[in-house]
């Protein structure tokens, strides 16, 4: 699989705290994801895959290595233009969401492409569209506090996705949802991710890991294993058989 490589973390590590606080979070990762290939962050809690996807997604720098995203070395970017990388082109689920709740559904969906300069009626539009691959269109209006966790959990999905992201980071997206919406959810991923973006996904659940080309397990800050290389065709005889 020869398509470009979107992130790329080379010998990263991010200590927490200092002194006797002090943790090691992650201790010399290594990890490539390519465009159009989705990859599964699996491990213990606390073994830092939260830590992980936020280095990736530039909401925070490494202690040391190198973490760039398309061509920017996320590290050496003041906070403006880390700002304006993971407004443009990196779509986040939080592991607690984060939806703002004095916004409705449709308006949290908006939010990043009104923040990039998007017009309000486009906007609008193309958040409807993203609230609809969720299946929460008749939802839009609805503040995040007048929902079931796994409706708002989808509206968070669906601002991750909203406008052309090139990176879709997802901290166990589908959580609070039931098999078949988490199944849903995990298709919409597959889909963003098969037509170009790159994909980081951390869950627990080995149903939904299995829709990734490839697993990392992590423990400790250390990428314990992984399995197989970049799809091959056993990948894509799977993904025949999903589709
Ligand atoms: N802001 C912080 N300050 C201090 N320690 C932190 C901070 N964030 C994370 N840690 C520590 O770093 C380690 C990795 O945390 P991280 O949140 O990345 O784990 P995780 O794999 O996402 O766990 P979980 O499955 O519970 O979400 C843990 O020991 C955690 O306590
Ligand atoms: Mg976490």
């Amino acid at each position: 699989m020869n398509a470009p490589v979107m992130l790329r973390m080379t010998s990263v590590t991010r200590v927490h705290g200092q002194g006797a606080a002090e943790v090691h979070a992650l201790r010399g990762v290594d990890l490539e994801v390519r465009m159009g290939e989705l990859v599964a962050v699996m491990g213990p809690s606390g073994s830092g895959k939260s830590t992980l996807l936020n280095l990736a997604g530039g909401l925070d720098t490494p202690t040391s290595g190198t973490v760039t995203v398309g061509r920017d070395d996320v590290g050496t970017l003041d906070a403006k233009a880390r700002a304006r990388l993971r407004r443009k082109h990196v779509g986040y689920v939080f592991q607690d969401l984060n939806l703002v709740p004095a916004l409705t559904a449709l308006e949290n969906v908006t939010l990043p492409l009104e923040l990039d300069g998007s017009s309000a009626r486009r906007a609008r539009a193309k958040a409807t569209a993203a609230l609809a691959t969720v299946g929460l269109d008749d939802l839009a209006d609805r503040f995040p506090d007048d929902m079931s966790g796994g409706q708002a959990q989808r509206v968070a999905i669906a601002r991750a996705l909203v406008g052309p992201r090139r990176l879709v980071l997802a901290d166990e997206p589908t959580g609070a949802l039931d098999s078949v919406t988490g199944e849903a959810v995990m298709r919409v991923l597959r889909q963003r991710v098969d037509a170009g973006a790159a994909g980081l996904l951390v869950t627990h659940d080995a149903r939904h890991a299995a829709w990734a080309d490839r697993i990392v397990f992590l423990r400790d800050g250390v990428v314990i294993d992984s399995t197989g290389a970049a799809a091959g065709p056993d990948s894509l005889l799977h993904r025949a058989v999903r589709a």
